[in-house]
């Protein structure tokens, strides 16, 4: 699946997603944050769900069917949510900038059982 170039020369990954057994596809520009662009209703709005955008909900967690290698190794927002999902491929989508093409999966969303970390525990506590 190559990537495509703008007119300009821009790179423009290309994602596609999987969500209640449909499939969703674009392009972005390089160096996206999916849950950003959602935020601000373009794709992948309104097929991507999220919640806080930081982290420490786990409803961005999806799971990554093509292109992983082009990720950054998960950072400690996604080791501490994740878990054991990280290994089967689940990564957060709101920690995730996106520079290749990406084929994601929220069909299994299993996400909203991750269980609450203690830092978001003291977080909430706090206001
Ligand atoms: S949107 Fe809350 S963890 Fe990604």
């Amino acid at each position: 699946m190559p990537c495509e170039l703008t007119e300009k020369g821009d790179f423009m990954p290309n994602i596609k997603i999987h969500k209640g057994g449909e499939a969703f596809e674009g392009e972005v520009p390089a160096n996206s944050n999916l849950v950003v662009r959602a935020g601000i209703r373009q794709f992948p709005y309104p097929h991507l769900s999220y919640g806080c955008g930081m982290g420490k909900c786990a409803k961005c967690m999806c799971q990554i069917i093509d292109t992983a290698e082009s990720l950054p190794e998960p950072n400690w927002k996604e080791k501490k949510m994740l878990g054991p999902k990280l290994a089967e491929g689940y990564r957060l989508a709101c920690q995730l900038w996106i520079n290749d093409d990406l084929e994601i999966s929220q069909d299994s969303q299993q996400a909203v059982q991750a269980t609450p970390t203690t830092q978001q525990k003291v977080h909430n506590a706090g206001g």
